[in-house]
């Protein structure tokens, strides 16, 4: 099976979400023998169609333009057995560069009308292969797809094979959920499988590939929270992923979300302690965190029973959480103090964070 595989997307690497799903799904055809080949058509040459209907009267099929579309991609095109489509979500629907490659497809088609099921049509110069679509986007709500998937299924009709949603993109990188990630990326690779061998994907599949991240209530603030550190620190969202900063909190409130964020259960098995948190300055009260066996609980308020006591200035603690400064150094500073068990803040320390951040 020849795969012609589209990524429209202006970003690469692991920032580029568009590519990282790709990239899953490719794995899981080219196991399966299919000859995949992929184009980043935003490094490409594609004029836009100027409408000048060429290719339907004096050269019909040939368009005017000699660009990157006429040279390589339309040919490719029009030869393989499936396209995938891969775009990220753009105000709601493909972004620019796929829908100039999307106009510039016209030589296919014939310029007389025909009636197709009560709508107006063109007839087809050439058999388009069958089409795969693939798209992320930042929000967390399927909805977000709607419009794109209503033009999508319009235009490509019996030819669509599927539509591969992913919301919540950029957590697609991160170390929030870790499992599930493992879980989407598996489902993922899956369905390039099935697509190889049987140009469909299972609806069990399908459902893990599109399975829920998170939600607006649990994205919306940590998302605000990074963005607002981006902002502070002058950074780019993508120098903030790729230098896994650390969203500096604002609130306790959100001082738990981050911290429940980075805990690693995998590191806290047999660990048992109670640290309580209490907050002098820019932000003032108390919080506690209980981890036992695996798990974290982070409430509010202070704890009868705490192992240990943090006391300090809450600048001076999303400073080192944030990693701008040296807990050691600042303790030996006395930019704050702790009552307790002193060995409880090194424990604390061994399970927060993940292998690769
Ligand atoms: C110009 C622009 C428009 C966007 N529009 C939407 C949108 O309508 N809905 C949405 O959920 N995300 C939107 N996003 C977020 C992207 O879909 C998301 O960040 C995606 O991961 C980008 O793909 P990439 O990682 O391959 O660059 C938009 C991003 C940009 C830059």
């Amino acid at each position: 099976m020849k795969v012609f595989a589209i990524n429209s997307s202006a970003r690469t690497g692991d920032i580029s979400k568009t590519e990282i799903v790709l990239d899953w799904l490719i794995e899981g055809m080219r196991e399966e023998k299919a000859e995949v080949t992929v184009v980043n058509i935003h490094r490409k040459r594609i004029n836009y169609c100027k409408g000048c209907f060429v290719c339907w009267t004096k050269t019909p099929g040939k368009c005017v333009y000699k660009d990157d579309m006429t040279k390589e991609l339309l040919p490719a095109y029009l030869e393989s057995d499936l396209c995938i489509m891969a775009t990220p979500l753009f105000h709601f629907t493909v972004n620019a560069k796929l829908k100039t490659f999307i106009e510039r497809t016209l030589p296919m088609a014939q310029p007389f009308f025909v009636l197709r099921n009560g709508v107006t049509s063109h007839p087809l110069r050439h058999e388009p292969p069958p089409v795969v679509v693939v798209s992320v986007a930042g929000f967390p709500e399927m909805s977000v797809f709607d419009q794109l998937s209503s033009y999508i299924q319009f235009l490509y009709r019996d030819r669509l094979v599927a539509e591969i949603y992913r919301t919540a993109s950029e957590l697609l990188a991160g170390p929030m959920f870790p499992k599930k990630l493992d879980s989407v990326r598996e489902a993922m690779i899956q369905g390039g499988r099935e697509l190889a061998k049987s140009m469909s994907i299972s609806p069990e599949t399908m459902t893990a590939m599109m399975q829920p991240l998170t939600s607006f209530e649990k994205m919306g603030p940590m998302g605000n929270l990074a963005w607002q550190t981006c902002i502070d620190e002058g950074v780019t969202m993508g120098q903030f992923q790729k230098r896994k900063m650390v969203p500096r909190p604002n609130s306790i409130e959100t001082f738990m979300a981050v911290m429940r964020t980075g805990f690693n259960a995998e590191k806290a098995v047999d660990v048992n302690f109670t640290i309580q948190f209490s907050f002098s300055g820019a932000v003032t009260g108390d919080c506690h965190m209980a981890v036992a066996n695996g798990a974290i609980d982070f409430r509010e308020g202070p704890v009868a029973e705490a192992g240990l006591i943090i006391k300090t200035p809450f600048d001076v603690w999303m400073d080192i959480l944030t990693r701008k400064a040296d807990g050691q150094q600042m303790f030996m500073d006395q930019k704050y103090s702790v009552e307790g068990d002193f060995e409880l803040l090194m424990k604390m320390g061994e399970v927060f964070g993940r292998s690769d951040s």
